[in-house]
This record gives structure tokens, C-alpha cells and sequence, in this order.
């Protein structure tokens, strides 16, 4: 049994306001989101566990693409790109004369980029922060930034760059999780453990919840999509192997993690599958 691989290691600007919401957690420290980054390994894993065992079969990825609206010669930023997995077979679909800048703030992932889709003329690549976007004004037809913004310490700056270089009637995907998804199922099992639930924390910063009206304090005519889906997981290893890729959870003991294995393959026994809800979705906003 594998079990414990990886145990080791509407727009205004004005002051006030600012978005509140700067809650710091293992989910935004600058340290803890570049070491869990550095390369795109967790991510994979994570993306694994969705792939295999979610109850939406048409994908998130396919149905983000039925969402974004792509025209000739646009010029398109994403911004913490990942592994730039939706792009894969995708660039090819782009209309004519559109230009791809992937970037992320972790040079493991533009490396990995660059890697991936460098054969293609019309893509780019960048270390970028958020934060800090190295831009003129009304640079941009469309900036996406995915499963991202929670991620980050400084709201503020973030959303009104992405407005900066955005241009006049330029558009904003992102997409986030919702507060009620997996993390509090699996909050709830692990402290019947005692364990740290610091990683899986209450309220995200950057939430389906709260995203419209942080975005409104930038952008304009904000809608909120959400994308139905669910986890049932046939597998508990695959569940292990995602909790192992979350940062707090490393430093876990391997007995705690036998723990939750044992937990969770009894539910699994019991029920045939694991049932976890998922909360996630897309907002769409204008500058
Ligand atoms: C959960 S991953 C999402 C990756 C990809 N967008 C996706 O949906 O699969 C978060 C990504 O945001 C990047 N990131 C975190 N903070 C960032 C920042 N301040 N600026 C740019 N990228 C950042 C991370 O390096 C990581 O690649």
C-alpha cells in the first residue's frame, strides 16, 4: 500500500476602499506558496484527484473554455499559469493573430511553461508577480488568472494592476474555490485527529463567496458562474497523495497520515466511493 510518499519533505481605487480582506494564512505567506510552487509536482497531484474522480465528467477545463471569448489578434495574459495545463491542445484553437503570454511568480513554472509551448510562435513567457505587473496602461485584450488569487498577499495591488493593464473594455477571467467545498469536509476529519487544519483554512481569502465584491471595487459588470461538480473518489491513496501535496500537512507524522488513511478507506469500504462536495467556479468582470 502506498501511503505516505512525500511524508519527508464597479471600479474605484480610493484608499478607503481598499480591500479589508488581507487575512494571512499558510494559503498566502509569500514562502509557503514559493516553496509549494517551486515546481509544478504538488500541482499534478492535485490536478490527479479532480481528473480521476470527479462527477463532472465534461471537465472544468473544457467548460472554462465554452466561457472565454477569444477574438482575432487579441493580446492575452494569464498570470499564475501553473503548469499551464488548459492550454494543452488548446493554443492551436486560438483565432488568428492572438498573442499568449503565460507567466507565474515561480520560475519552476515558467520553466516548465516555456518547456511545454515554446515550439508555438505566438506564446510567450514570464516570471511575473501579480502583484507588480511589468506593463504599459491598456496592454491587454484578456488577463485570466486561475485558482490564484487567494494566493495572494496584497488584493489590492493585485486587482488594480490587473485593471491597469487591462484595456478599455478588456475582460478578467478568474476562477476560485467556494468556502463549503472539500476543505471542510476534510477539515472535519482531521480534527478528529487533533491534527493542523491551519492549511484547510475556514474562509478563503479570494472566495466564490466574497470574490464579487472584491472584483467590484475594480472591475465592472462582474458575474459569478459556478461549475457543479463533486468528488467521488474510488481511491483513497489518490486522496492521501492530495493532502500530502498540501503544505501544512507535510510535517504531519506518518502515523497521523496511516490515521486518515484508515479513516478514510473505512468511509470508502463502507460507501462503495468517498463523497466530497466541491465548490467552484468562474467570475467574468470588464474593465
Ligand atoms: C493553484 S496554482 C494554479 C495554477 C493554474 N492557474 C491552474 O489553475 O491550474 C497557483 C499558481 O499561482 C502562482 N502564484 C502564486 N502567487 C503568485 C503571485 N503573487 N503572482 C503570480 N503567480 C502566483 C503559483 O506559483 C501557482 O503556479
Amino acid at each position: 500500500m502506498k501511503l505516505v510518499q512525500g511524508l519527508a519533505t464597479t471600479q474605484c481605487s480610493c484608499a478607503r476602499n481598499r480591500v479589508e480582506n488581507k487575512q494571512m494564512s499558510n494559503m498566502n505567506k509569500r514562502e509557503n506558496v514559493k516553496t509549494q510552487y517551486a515546481n509544478d509536482k504538488n500541482l499534478l497531484v492535485r490536478v490527479n484527484l479532480h481528473a480521476k474522480h470527479s462527477t463532472n465528467k465534461q471537465g472544468f477545463v473544457p467548460w472554462l473554455f465554452e466561457r472565454y471569448t477569444f477574438a482575432e489578434d487579441y493580446h492575452i495574459l494569464e498570470l499564475g499559469c501553473g503548469n499551464g495545463g488548459q492550454w494543452s491542445g488548446r493554443i492551436e484553437q486560438l483565432p488568428a493573430g492572438c498573442r499568449l503570454l503565460l507567466s507565474d511568480f515561480s520560475e519552476g513554472m515558467v520553466n516548465t511553461v516555456r518547456e511545454k509551448y515554446s515550439p508555438h510562435d505566438n506564446v510567450s513567457f514570464a516570471q511575473i508577480d501579480i502583484q507588480s505587473i511589468p506593463f504599459n496602461a491598456d496592454s491587454f485584450d484578456i488577463v485570466i488568472a486561475n485558482h490564484m488569487l487567494y494566493h495572494i498577499p496584497d488584493l489590492d495591488k493585485a486587482l488594480s494592476e490587473v485593471k491597469r493593464v487591462l484595456k478599455p473594455c478588456g475582460c478578467f477571467y478568474c476562477t476560485t474555490n467556494g468556502n463549503g467545498g472539500m476543505r471542510v469536509f476534510l477539515r472535519e476529519a482531521m480534527k478528529r485527529y487533533n491534527l493542523d487544519t491551519q492549511v484547510f483554512i475556514k474562509d478563503w481569502s479570494f472566495s466564490l463567496q466574497n470574490g464579487a465584491d472584491l472584483l467590484e471595487r475594480y472591475l465592472s459588470s462582474v458575474e459569478r458562474i459556478d461549475y457543479e461538480d463533486s468528488l467521488a473518489i474510488t481511491e483513497t491513496q489518490d486522496l492521501i497523495d492530495w493532502l500530502m501535496s498540501t503544505l501544512s500537512i507535510a510535517s504531519y507524522s506518518e502515523e497521523n497520515v496511516r490515521e486518515l488513511y484508515d479513516y478514510f478507506e473505512e468511509i470508502r469500504v463502507r460507501d462503495g466511493t468517498i463523497n466530497i462536495p466541491k465548490e467552484c467556479g468562474l467570475f467574468i468582470s470588464k474593465k
